[in-house]
């Protein structure tokens, strides 16, 4: 081989080591100043103070300004009171309905129990909803049924608990507190009241006057 060509292999040997070098010593480099290439830069770089660091324009040097008196955060306005988390200050659940309960309620309560709970807990309450029946039916092993709504225990809770139960579900049931604002919740629990009532009513609980016409 002549030897100029030999000269030339070497240089472009050498040259191709470059990048692999580069990018050795940005490795090793403990302490950047420069931001690295960008080839697509989009808005990366903006005119901003980053966290904790210092603004001269403020007499105080801080360029994290302290909120204006009265400001709320986002998502933070509905921290308060039994309304919205169906506790009350002690942390216990809240015993006594914070919604006026009319019949409008109830009537609201039923509609919206019958469109998000009796797919699963059936129209009743009883845990024979179609999803129930079908998971029956399919026998897989792995259902968890529906609870009853007129068991014991069920009536034994606080509204609060029940609140919190279509809020924010509770073991293997899912949540509703994103598609059930808080007004239709405790008209839910209302109704589940009355569906109780309704469920473990007695002959003692009809007016004498309309018993001649049950059957
Ligand atoms: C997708 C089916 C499904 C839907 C829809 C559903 N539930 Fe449930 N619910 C369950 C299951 C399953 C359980 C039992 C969970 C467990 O024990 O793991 C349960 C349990 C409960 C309990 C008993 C809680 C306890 O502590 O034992 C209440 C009360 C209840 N549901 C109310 C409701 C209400 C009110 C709605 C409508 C907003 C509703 N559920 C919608 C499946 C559902």
């Amino acid at each position: 081989m002549p030897r100029p060509l030999i000269y030339i292999a070497l240089i472009l040997v050498s040259l191709s080591l470059v990048p692999m070098a580069c990018v050795v010593v940005n490795w090793t480099n403990p302490v950047k100043t420069n931001t690295r290439i960008q080839v697509v830069p989009d808005m990366d770089n903006q005119p901003k103070f980053k966290a904790q660091s210092v603004n001269p324009f403020f007499a105080d040097g801080r360029s994290a300004r302290a909120w204006p008196e009265g400001t709320v955060p986002r998502g933070l306005l509905e921290n308060e009171g039994p309304f919205y988390h169906g506790i009350e200050a002690d942390s216990s659940f809240t015993t006594e309905f914070p919604v006026p309960v009319t019949e409008a309620l109830l009537n609201r309560g039923q509609e919206r129990y019958d469109i998000y709970c009796a797919t699963c807990h059936g129209l009743g309450g009883a845990g024979d909803g179609m999803i129930a029946r079908r998971a029956d039916k399919l026998a897989q092993g792995t259902w968890t049924p529906p609870t009853d709504l007129a068991a014991q225990p069920v009536i034994d809770r606080q509204h609060g608990y029940l609140y919190n139960v279509i809020a924010n579900g509770v073991r293997n049931m899912p949540a509703y507190g994103h598609q059930i604002p808080p007004q239709d919740r405790w008209a839910i629990v209302a109704y589940v009241r009355a569906l109780q009532r309704a469920r473990t009513a007695t002959m003692d609980d009809v007016p004498e006057e309309n018993r001649r016409t049950l059957r």
